[in-house]
Formats: C-alpha cells, sequence, structure tokens
C-alpha cells in the first residue's frame, strides 16, 4: 500500500461517512426509535432485526450476529478487505489518502497535546479531592461524587507554577505545555506560569473521549467568574460541545438538550439527564450543528431566560433548521437556566417543562409577547405585526387559522385584521426557518397546534388531581391546605370536589363511582387526568405534590395579578376620572402592591 491508515485517518473517514447515510446507499433503513432498522442483507429473514445505531455508528443483525462499523459494513456488504472498505469511504467523503510520513509531525505533536491535557486533568481531578473548599463548592451546588467523576472535574490550586513544574518533570517540553494551553508567557517573555489558578476545572472533552481543553470556575465572587484554554491546535470552541462524549456513552435518547454554560450540563446529569450538551457561552455555530446532526436527535435548546439567552435561541434555531435538525425550546420562566431550574424544582417539574416546549412559531409568539406590553396599544400593534410577519410564510390555512384566532385573544385586535395583514405582500420574510419548515416537513399534514399561549399550570392540575385519585395517603397531606377551590379550571373544581367527598366517606377511590356522578364535560376531563402516565418513585411523590401545588398557586397568583392590572388600566385610559374612579384607582394600586409582594415572596420561598 502506498498510503498509511493511520488512527486519525481512520477516525476521519469514520466521521465523515455517516453509517446511516452509507448503509442506507445499499439497503433501505427505517426508523426505529433512536435507531433505524432492516431485514438484514447478510442473512435470509422476513422480520427485520438489523439494527442500526446512529448514536454508537455502530450496525448489529440481532438474527446472525454480525456487526461492526461502517468500514466493516462496506468490506462485508462488498466483499473486499478492510483497506479497500475505507478507501471506498475515502474516496466518497472526498477525503485524500495521504501519502506516508506525510503530515506525520504535526500529527505526533497534537498526539502529545492530546497526553498533556490528560495528564493535567489527572493533576486537577487529584487536587480537588485533597481540597475541601472546592468540593464543598461543588457539594454546594448539589453535585455529587458520580457526577465529578464521569466529567473528570477538578481543581486547580493558587500556585504560580505547580502544574507547570508537574508536567515539565513528566517529561514534557514547556513550549508543548504552552502550546496545549496550559501555561501563560511571562509579560517581560522570561518564562511562563499557570493559566488556571484557583479555579474548580473542566475538563472538555470531544466525541472521541480526548480531552482537547479546560475551563475554570472561581469559587467565589471574582472576575472573569470563567476562564477557558485560548484556541490550540486541537481545541477550538466553535468546532466542540461540551458534554458530546456522554452523548455518545449514555444514551440511547431521541433527545440531546441543548445549553449555554458547562454548570447546566453537570446538573442535567447529575438529575439523570445526560444527553446534554453546551455551546458555552458562545453563539451556537454551525459546526455544532453538523456535530450534533451525526447522532439524529431532536434538539431541546435549553438556554438562559435572560434576555441574552433568549436571542441566542432564535439563532440557534435558525442554523439547526438548515440542517434539518428538529428542534424545540424548553422555558425556564421561573429560573435562570436549567442549572437553577432543576436545583429549585426538581426533576419531575423539569420533565413537565421539556412536555410543554415551544416549536418555532409558538416560541415567537411566546417571545413577542414577553418584548411587547400587550397592555398598551402600540405594545399590541407590534406584536401582531411581528406575528403576522411569521403567520404569512404558513401555506396550510387552517394551522394559520388557529394562530390568528390565539392571537386575537391575545390581543383583542379582530382575526379578519390579523388576517389581511398575514395575506403576505408586505413582508418578505428573512426567516427561512419558516419557509424550509413548512415547504419540506409540512407538505401536507397540519402540525398539531399546543395551548402554549396558557403555562405548565393545566399539567400541574391533571397530575396533581391524578396523584390525589390514585393514592389517598396524597390527599391526606394536602386536604388541609389545599381544597379543591384552589384549582384553577372550573372542572377541575368539580372533580375535585367529588374525589374530596368521596374521601371523607371511604378510604380508596372506585373509578366507576366516580365516572358514575360526573357529567359529560367532566368525564373527558377525568379521562384525561387518568390517561397522564406519571412515573414517580414514592420518596419524590411528596415533592412533586408541593411543586403542583406551588405552580397552581403562582398561577392563581399571577391571574389575580393580571385581573388587577386590566381594571387599573380600565380607568387610567379614561380621558375625564370622577372622584370614585380615582378612589378606586388608590385602592386597586394597595391591591396590586400587596399581590405583587406575594408573588415575590412565593417566587422566593418556592
Ligand atoms: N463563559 C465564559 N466566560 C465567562 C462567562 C461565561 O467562557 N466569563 C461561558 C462558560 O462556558 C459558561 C457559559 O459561558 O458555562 C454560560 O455562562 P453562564 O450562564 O454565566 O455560566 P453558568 O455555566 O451558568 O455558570 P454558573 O452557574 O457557575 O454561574
Ligand atoms: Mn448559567
Amino acid at each position: 500500500m502506498l498510503y498509511t491508515l493511520s488512527d486519525d485517518l481512520i477516525d476521519k473517514i469514520k466521521e465523515n461517512n455517516d453509517i446511516v447515510e452509507v448503509i442506507s446507499d445499499y439497503i433501505e433503513l427505517n426508523r426505529a426509535g433512536a435507531n433505524y432498522k432492516a431485514c438484514c442483507p447478510f442473512h435470509k429473514e422476513k422480520t427485520p432485526s438489523f439494527m442500526v445505531s446512529p448514536t454508537k455508528q455502530i450496525y448489529h443483525c440481532f438474527g446472525c450476529g454480525e456487526g461492526g462499523d461502517v468500514i466493516s459494513f462496506i468490506s462485508k456488504y462488498l466483499n473486499v478487505d478492510f483497506v479497500e472498505a475505507a478507501k471506498i469511504l475515502a474516496d466518497r467523503a472526498g477525503i485524500e489518502l495521504e501519502k506516508k510520513d506525510e503530515n506525520n509531525e504535526i500529527k505526533i505533536r497534537n498526539e502529545v497535546l492530546f497526553q498533556i491535557n490528560r495528564e493535567a486533568a489527572i493533576f486537577f481531578y487529584k487536587n480537588l479531592r485533597n481540597n475541601p473548599k472546592a468540593v464543598a463548592y461543588l457539594r454546594n451546588r448539589g453535585i455529587d461524587y458520580e457526577t465529578i467523576k464521569n466529567f473528570g472535574l477538578g481543581f486547580a490550586l493558587d500556585n504560580w507554577d505547580d502544574l507547570k513544574r508537574y508536567l515539565v518533570k513528566k517529561g514534557y517540553e514547556e513550549k508543548l505545555i504552552y502550546k496545549a494551553g496550559l501555561i501563560v508567557e511571562r509579560n517581560n517573555k522570561n518564562g511562563y506560569y499557570n493559566r488556571f489558578r484557583n479555579r474548580v476545572i473542566f475538563p472538555i472533552k470531544n466525541n472521541r473521549n480526548k480531552i482537547i481543553g479546560f475551563g475554570g470556575r472561581v469559587i467565589d465572587d471574582t472576575l472573569p467568574k470563567y476562564l477557558n484554554s485560548p484556541d490550540t491546535p486541537i481545541f477550538n470552541k466553535r468546532y466542540n460541545l461540551y458534554g458530546i462524549n456522554n452523548v455518545i456513552k449514555y444514551s440511547e435518547d431521541e433527545k440531546v438538550f441543548l445549553a449555554e454554560g458547562y454548570m447546566d450540563v453537570i446538573t442535567l446529569f447529575n438529575h439523570g439527564i445526560k444527553n446534554a450538551v453546551a455551546s458555552l457561552g458562545t453563539a451556537f455555530t454551525e459546526y455544532q450543528a453538523k456535530l450534533l446532526k451525526k447522532y439524529r436527535r431532536d434538539v431541546y435548546i435549553c438556554y438562559d431566560s435572560d434576555e441574552a439567552g433568549q436571542n441566542a435561541v432564535n439563532s440557534a434555531f435558525e442554523i439547526l433548521n438548515r440542517y434539518d435538525i428538529k428542534a424545540k425550546v424548553v422555558i425556564f420562566d421561573r429560573a435562570k437556566d436549567p442549572d437553577e431550574y432543576l436545583r429549585k424544582y426538581g426533576i419531575n417539574m423539569f420533565n413537565e417543562l421539556v412536555r410543554n416546549s415551544l416549536g418555532f412559531i409558538d416560541y415567537k409568539i411566546h417571545y413577542y409577547k414577553k418584548k411587547y406590553d400587550l397592555q398598551t396599544t402600540s405594545g399590541k400593534i407590534d406584536f401582531t405585526k411581528e406575528i403576522t410577519k411569521l403567520l404569512s410564510n404558513i401555506k396550510s390555512s387552517v394551522e394559520k387559522d388557529v394562530y390568528i384566532k390565539k392571537i386575537s385573544q391575545e390581543t383583542g385586535i379582530s382575526p379578519e385584521a390579523i388576517n389581511r395583514d398575514s395575506s403576505g405582500f408586505l413582508y418578505s420574510s428573512k426567516d427561512k426557518y419558516i419557509k424550509r419548515h413548512y415547504r419540506y416537513t409540512n407538505k401536507d399534514k397540519i402540525s398539531p397546534v399546543k395551548t402554549i399561549l396558557k403555562s405548565g399550570y393545566m399539567t400541574a392540575e391533571n397530575s396533581l388531581l391524578n396523584l390525589i385519585i390514585t393514592d389517598k395517603t396524597v390527599f391526606d397531606k394536602i386536604n388541609d391546605e389545599f381544597k379543591p377551590k384552589d384549582f384553577l379550571d372550573k372542572i377541575d373544581i368539580k372533580i375535585a370536589e367529588k374525589i374530596y367527598d368521596i374521601y371523607e366517606k371511604r378510604s380508596y377511590i372506585d373509578l366507576a363511582d366516580l365516572k358514575e356522578i360526573c357529567n359529560d364535560k367532566e368525564l373527558n376531563k377525568l379521562e384525561v387526568i387518568l390517561d397522564l402516565d406519571i412515573k414517580i418513585s414514592y420518596d419524590s411523590k411528596e415533592k412533586a405534590v408541593k411543586d403542583y401545588m406551588s405552580v397552581i398557586k403562582r398561577q392563581s397568583l399571577k391571574l389575580q395579578n393580571d385581573k388587577i392590572k386590566n381594571q387599573i388600566n380600565e380607568i387610567e385610559i379614561k380621558k375625564d376620572k370622577s372622584v370614585d374612579d380615582i378612589k378606586k384607582l388608590k385602592l386597586l394600586l394597595q391591591q396590586l402592591i400587596k399581590i405583587k409582594e406575594k408573588i415575590r415572596l412565593h417566587d422566593k420561598f418556592h
């Protein structure tokens, strides 16, 4: 052979030949959950037992036991040897096979950089174990030992050259330690000192599980909060996603969660969500989209709830769409990011948010609703303008109609007026997402429209009722503080009244009995409630119940708040205010202050 097949080159060939795409060139694959399925090409069969995993980039036949990676598939299927198969795939991906020795120097140098990072990570990891202050910091943030181990978290001591000396002693040149980004050149060019000092260390791994760089966080309020490795020959933030190694290692799930920060990924992991990545505070890039696309997951964007985060959602959406990756946004209304949300409300409530996540249009409605003040006329107009711009791209008139009704309800602007504006010619939308989305994925079908303009409280009510019905101890626990009238939905109140009545007399609910005394509307609702499949372990049930009650209470306070605001508004827009009006206004303002204080207290303690 005139060319060499180095490990790196083989990796490159595999990376650029997605196994699902390659196998699809030869046989027809059908999606089956996170995997793909077909009748095995290597033995005769009628029911498919040949599986292809995009996550692991392997295939396996449960019938005949045949299996391997993309190169071995080609080798076996086309009956050629390994090297020939690799060459076919290299050609397919437009990769040139290198002549012997070419680039070898760079490759060897990079290999050393990986080694240096590995040694450094071990050094930091050992530091952490001997540093109670740093361990306490992580513990306080709810991170357990398993998680620390999985991410290889470490600590850089408050020391100018311990790491440098350690690595030099291991035989690595200062020049290369510098190239790896671990040490910084002194101002007078006279030697180097440690880049990371007195910081918790987050090793960053690539999708081949190699450490390419580090992030370091202070454990107090010093600035900058984070420090990262600079760009090096093996590290560039824009090409990688923190946590991508876990996505491959752990999960067969169809989702991947996309967050902003190290701590989001780590806390998600700590709560059992191992398929999470972070774009590390920089804008989401095309390279990162490409990287995700390989794993064929639906992306759930979990960016921070602040303005910057929400703006970043828009551009991430746009890029993901360009790569035909299905995406949704999870909204963290009551916390600044997933990390905070999980620690405050727990995994059940988090999953609830995921269930309520928004597709593109629903997200836009949510976004503009926040941006503009719908209590004012100009706010309503601006809001409606933005939304009609979006709607003008929706081809399905039924779907459009549903959105128009919803917006009309929100703003009080007539559906006809919205419809007129959204009929198109006024706006040449720059939103490629919509056009593509509706052209390619929504050809004929009308996607179900979710009632997103309300928050998760409906689900909280349903879930709570479900738990009460199925478990009397839940009823016993909450009976004192949570009465049927505390539910917000009228039908829920009626159902709750019946349940509470039954429990006063009996220690269990006979569903047939309950149904007997419900009217049609209540029966329908009951169906929905009983249909919920709530998986909660015994231990977390109490917490879940508390969370549900808290969500409902919060929504109730918000409704009261909105109602008062509306009343104030009505008086305020009057040209001539009577003495009574002024009196009433004062009263309402006092009420508003009270309710706002209640909301503040609620948010603080829940
Ligand atoms: N970031 C950075 N440098 C900074 C601030 C942030 O590189 N000075 C990056 C980090 O990768 C960080 C991400 O941007 O994880 C998101 O920033 P932020 O939300 O502030 O970080 P969190 O991970 O939420 O950090 P924490 O919860 O520890 O405050
Ligand atoms: Mn954060």
